[in-house]
């Protein structure tokens, strides 16, 4: 079967950032990864609870950061993305970490997950989802579904997103006060089709592969999907940080994570905890 337009295209895009993105000290800084004192952030660590000796599929891992950082605190972790760069850079930092047994990389789209070899169904305890994954997905249904295929019973989704009614809004429509202006409506549901040259992680970058396509999901098509997967939520907290600075006028708050100057606007992020029922 032929692949969608979409896919052909974000993974061509996603492809050509994986070197910039390594390069890049000031999103991926992989110095604490290679001290072997890395540690999730806060919030996700909150959904995911502990995760010492628990089995962990990560999913759209990039390359590897989190998962990684997942193994060097216990866990036995997977990670799946779709670009076989991202995935071969991953794989080399586990070498290089000396974590090659507690980890397992697979190139492999999300949607396509279930049928990869060795990737078993009711195998994990938590199935990791973080920070600029769920935009890139077409079908929050569908994603919920590969979800409860690959949990045990009694596991759980964790998930930490930028949040649905942030993505409304864009830096490049500033407003006077400098504000982010409006973007794209919430209730849209058709692709943002988008071609940007440049990268977030590095603004000299160029790239070549430009054309995306991503998805604004209200939060109710995500929430309901895990519903109608057989989840059930158990956490869900709204956040007024997000942990890259997606609209200029965001302000550092020390501790990696960016807030809206002054007092608290719209929330930035969500993050829950779905789990399926044992
Ligand atoms: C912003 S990054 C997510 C960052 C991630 N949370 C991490 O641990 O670094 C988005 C990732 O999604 C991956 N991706 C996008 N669409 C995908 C798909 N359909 N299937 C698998 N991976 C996908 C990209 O290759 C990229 O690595």
């Amino acid at each position: 079967m032929s692949e969608p337009e979409w896919l052909i295209r974000n993974r061509a895009n996603w492809d050509e950032r994986v070197p910039i993105h390594l390069a890049s000290r000031a999103m991926y800084d992989q110095s604490r990864l290679r001290a072997g004192t890395a540690r999730l952030r806060p919030i996700d660590m909150a959904v995911l609870g502990p995760v010492e000796g628990q089995k962990i599929l990560h999913l759209q891992c990039h390359f590897g950061m989190d998962t990684l950082t997942l193994a060097q605190n216990g866990a036995l972790a997977t990670g799946v993305d779709f670009s076989a760069p991202a995935i071969a850079a991953a794989e080399s930092l586990a070498d290089e970490l000396g974590l090659r047994d507690k980890t397992r990389f697979v190139v492999s789209d999300v949607y396509q997950a279930a049928t990869v070899a060795g990737l078993a169904p009711a195998s994990f305890d938590r199935v990791f989802v973080s920070w600029g994954a769920l935009c890139w997905l077409p079908d929050m249904a569908g994603w919920a579904k590969v979800v409860a295929h690959f949990l045990k019973p009694g596991g759980w989704l964790a998930l930490a997103e930028a949040h649905p009614a942030a993505y409304v809004f864009d830096s490049r429509t500033k407003t006077q006060d400098g504000m982010p202006g409006w973007f794209a409506p919430y209730l849209g549901r058709e692709p943002m089709i988008e071609d940007r040259e440049d990268d977030y992680a590095d603004a000299s970058a160029r790239l070549k592969a430009t054309r995306t396509h991503e998805w604004l999901h209200p939060l109710s098509d995500i929430l309901m999907g895990l519903v109608n997967a057989g989840l059930r939520i158990d956490q869900f907290h709204e956040h007024d940080v997000i942990p890259w600075p997606m609209f200029d006028c965001l302000q550092p708050t020390g501790d990696a994570l960016y807030r809206w100057p002054g007092k608290p606007w719209l929330p930035l992020a969500f993050s829950l905890r779905a789990t399926k029922p044992a």
